[in-house]
């Protein structure tokens, strides 16, 4: 098993990543795919908190049986909003600086974007990012690049269309500063024109001087690209539902264009989606959706594994 992977203390956003963690990283993972019932006594009397403040099942759910199979104990509110004392006007550094006093980690999900620096700011165990606000979701996205990594056997000279709300998808801003790690990646950018990419990570593919166009011509992509990553349009970040119910169901995957893929390209979705793939397709070969939500557990493993040995120094 790799060790000592990286100095990480916490996980915040997936730029800290370079491409010497990440290839480790997913040697780790491979591992924890392999032996995932032999390695309970890896966090033994450990506690992982999972202190949710926005809905979620694959996040939630995978580290909560991530850390269970490596031995942990976890402690958990879901719409933590409404059930701890936050209800009450406590701050999001005072519940990670009490919350601190009862685990050896910390998994957020909060809708705020900074939320995860804030709490890493005075929280002296491992804060892990599980998604913050329209910002960031770097297990996501490490996730993401490993099903895109054990489809191909590489993570480099790839052409990638991510569609849909890439305004408000934290995985998309985490998935694209991941890719664009690696030499020859190009990116397809396909979006309503209120969901449209966000200047931030055009200006870094442009400052690194890597290769996108933005299009609304979603059948011509399919036809030329490796990856088509779907993505849900986030209602809840919507303040005009007219704005919404524009930018939805414009893109979707189905029998009739899915056809217009690649054989050998893959079809993502970081999930939950809505309508934006037909479940017709869910048979395809090329959808890799479900296998990319499992790879999540064995990604959290090696997540939790990883920052067990650094903060054991
Ligand atoms: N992909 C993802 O973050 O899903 P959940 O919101 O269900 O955790």
């Amino acid at each position: 098993m790799a060790k000592n992977i990286s100095p990480y203390k916490h996980v915040i956003n997936s730029q800290q990543f370079d491409e010497k963690f990440i290839k480790k990283f997913f040697e780790l993972t491979d591992y924890m795919k392999k032996h995932e019932n032999e390695v309970e006594g890896e966090l033994k009397h450990k506690i992982v908190s999972l202190l949710f403040y926005q809905p979620s099942t694959r996040t939630r759910f995978s580290f909560e049986a991530a850390a269970k199979l490596l031995g942990a104990c976890t402690l958990m509110t879901e719409s933590a909003e409404l059930f701890s004392s936050v209800s009450k006007g406590e701050s999001l550094e005072d519940t990670i600086k009490i919350v601190n006093g009862y685990s050896d980690f910390i998994v957020l999900r909060h809708k705020e974007n900074d939320s995860s620096d804030r709490a890493a700011s005075v929280s002296k165990v491992p804060i892990i990012n599980a998604g913050s606000g329209t910002g960031q979701h770097p297990t996501q996205a490490l996730l993401d690049l490993y099903t895109i990594y054990n489809n191909f056997k590489r993570t480099r000279n790839l052409k990638i269309a991510v569609v849909g709300d890439l305004a408000r998808g934290r995985t998309v801003n985490s998935l694209v500063y991941l890719l664009s790690r690696y030499d020859g990646n190009e990116f397809y950018f396909v979006a309503p024109e209120n969901c449209r990419i966000k200047e931030g990570i055009t200006e870094h593919l442009d400052e690194n001087h890597i290769r996108y166009i933005e299009t609304t011509d979603l059948n011509s992509v399919l036809k030329k690209v490796d990856v088509v990553y779907m993505t849900r349009i986030q209602k809840e970040y919507f303040d005009d539902l007219e704005e919404y119910q524009k930018a939805k169901g414009i893109f979707v995957i189905n029998k009739a264009n899915i056809k217009l893929m690649k054989k050998d390209a893959i079809l993502m979705h970081p999930l939950p989606r809505v309508d934006e793939i037909a479940p017709e397709v869910d048979s395809d070969p090329r959808a890799k959706y479900f296998e990319q939500a499992r790879n999540g557990l064995n990604v959290r493993m090696a997540i939790l594994k990883m920052l067990n040995d650094n903060n054991k120094k």
